[in-house]
């Protein structure tokens, strides 16, 4: 007996020193991003005096070069700021569908979706991460520009050794394989990288040279958009000198809601991502979903069911507020939510097809990558962009080095046609020249009690919104640290198809209970790759997520 009682001690402490997980810690300053070269760049800015918003720019660009599955200047997306003072801000340098698409444009003369949403020259929206980066450093950056891109030029031009996690993905990629300029520029001499050699991409890094010489018009009037469009007219693509000329990133208000005492920061439309965490968490706020514990069958069943409500919103809904009214205040009141919450039967999970989207006031009528920065100051940053699916279109500017995006998959193809992540979205997301796919990015900063609490986000496509809903929920409900709250397994629920997701990690127990509840449960690899950074009291811990090869790093 008494051996038995030492043996049970000994597996306490054996867990004590394993778990919590730990993160990475530091005092002034931190970085999390999905790749370690692109990491060590935006600490190495930020140790030159350089603010958060500084280092965001850093790593962007160095992602593009050593990430090259999202990161990226052929493509788009979203930064998050909240400075020190408290002032917050959000730049949108999303795609635009060029001048020349129309609504059917991916429908065959019988109306059925064809793959060049998804592959190929015709797959792109109009790019706006070099915009983004250039009106972030503009209007907030302190280093002088031609030093945010040295890193990345670096690392293109005396290259970088491939990881393995790199070298996998080389290797399966089935977008890159179906373009010659792509297969010559990832590939060396015809067979792929294995882990270890020296990648090399010295058009990039003449592109970026560019860039860094005279600025985004480079990109947008000058030689790279010289072959981007050459390029374009050559295999039938619809991008044109005036839609490039044409673009400009844009500011917009960041959303704000609360839950308990925090206080959330994210992103408005075109992203659905922070209308989705506010509305889930408003339907979620006062319900008591937590009482029986993290991964316990009850909560899951709540939470999914509050997600299945928000992606048929989301359908109907949203998407790009230049072309249609969004009734984002309505979605996230605390009569809406409640109304939602009302619906919600906490013993058995409601067919998907038996949810239609809600009744808002205000209603008149799949690679991406994360990264979180905190400077020395108290400034946050929070930036998630991509190329869509992994090396977004698969296409490669030939003479420029980089991919281009297949962000134009983002939209409604055919309302009730599932894209390529599964999502059956609305009218309200048709194509139109000039208009911005709806998106799923949800960079995001938490405040608790008034003060910086985290900055979080991930990729994942239309998982991405839940991915941030959970290792928020973990850490605010659960009381889960960090790397804890970043390491659970997650599940997905997104309306249509009616299957609730779950990560391997969930008790087959917990599986089965949910199953008596009505779900169908599938099995999947892994959700969302999140990058999260979150104050410990006079330190900074930084979360890369175990599912990634990312790194967290600061001083
Ligand atoms: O904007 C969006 O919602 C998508 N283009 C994001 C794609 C994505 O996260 C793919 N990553 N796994």
């Amino acid at each position: 007996m008494r051996g038995c009682a030492r043996y049970l001690v000994c597996c306490l402490l054996l867990l004590s020193t394993l778990w919590p997980a730990q993160p990475v810690r530091a005092r002034h300053a931190m970085v999390v991003s999905r790749e370690g070269h692109a990491t060590d760049a935006g600490v190495a800015i930020l140790r030159a005096g350089g603010n958060a918003v500084d280092a965001a720019v850093a790593v962007g660009f160095a992602l593009a070069v050593t990430h090259p599955q999202a990161g990226n200047i052929g493509g788009g997306g979203f930064m998050l700021i909240r400075f020190s003072d408290g002032r917050t801000t959000f730049l949108d340098f999303r795609e635009r569908a060029p001048l020349a698409a129309a609504a059917d444009m991916y429908l065959d003369a019988t109306g059925k979706p064809t793959e060049s949403s998804q592959f190929g020259y015709r797959a792109s929206g109009v790019p706006g991460s070099v915009s983004g980066f250039e009106l972030a450093h503009r209007r907030y950056g302190s280093l002088k520009w031609p030093r945010l891109l040295a890193p990345a030029i670096r690392l293109a031009r005396e290259g970088f050794p491939v990881s393995y996690d790199l070298a996998r993905s080389l290797r399966s990629s089935t977008a890159l394989a179906r373009d010659a300029e792509s297969r010559r520029v990832f590939q060396r001499d015809g067979r792929f990288y294995e882990a270890g050699e020296v990648m090399r991409q010295p058009e990039l890094a003449a592109a970026l040279a560019r860039i860094a010489s005279v600025g985004s018009r480079d990109f947008y009037t000058g030689e790279t958009a010289r072959l981007l469009v050459k390029a374009q007219r050559e295999h039938g693509g619809l991008i044109t000198r005036d839609d490039l000329a044409g673009y400009q990133a844009v500011e917009r208000t960041p959303l704000v809601g609360t839950y308990k005492s925090y206080r959330l920061i994210t992103a408005p439309p075109p992203s659905s991502g922070g209308v989705g965490l506010l509305e889930m968490l408003g339907v979620l706020d006062g319900s008591g979903y937590e009482r029986e514990g993290a991964g316990s069958a009850a909560s899951i069943h709540f939470v999914a069911e509050t997600m299945r409500r928000f992606y048929a919103d989301r359908a109907r809904y949203l998407g790009d507020p230049d072309f249609t009214h969004v009734p984002v205040a309505g979605l996230i009141s605390e009569r809406y939510t409640a109304g939602l919450r009302r619906l919600i039967d906490p013993e058995r999970a409601t067919p998907s097809d038996q949810v239609a989207a809600g009744r808002p006031e205000g209603n008149e009528s799949d690679q991406t990558t994360h990264y979180s920065i905190v400077d020395a100051n108290g400034n946050a940053v929070a930036v998630t962009y991509t190329l869509n699916g992994s090396y977004g279109s698969g296409v490669t500017v030939p003479g420029a080095g980089f991919l281009l995006n297949n962000e134009m998959d983002d939209f409604t193809v055919a309302p009730g046609v599932p894209n390529m992540f599964g999502l059956v979205q609305g009218e309200v997301n048709r194509i139109a020249p000039r208009k911005r796919p709806l998106s799923s990015m949800t960079p995001t900063i938490v405040l608790r009690e008034g003060k910086f609490y985290s900055v979080l986000g991930s990729p994942g496509g239309s998982r991405i919104i839940t991915t941030v809903l959970q290792v928020f929920l973990d850490m605010a409900d659960f009381s889960m640290g960090l790397q804890d709250a970043v390491n659970w397994p997650r599940f997905h629920h997104q309306w249509k198809p009616d299957v609730l997701r779950m990560e391997t990690g969930f008790s087959p127990d917990t599986i089965k209970l949910l199953r008596a509840r009505g779900h169908e449960v599938e099995t999947v690899g892994s959700i969302g790759e999140v990058s999260a950074i979150a104050r410990e009291g006079e330190w900074l811990a930084g979360a890369a997520d175990p599912r990634t090869a990312g790194k967290a790093s600061g001083y």
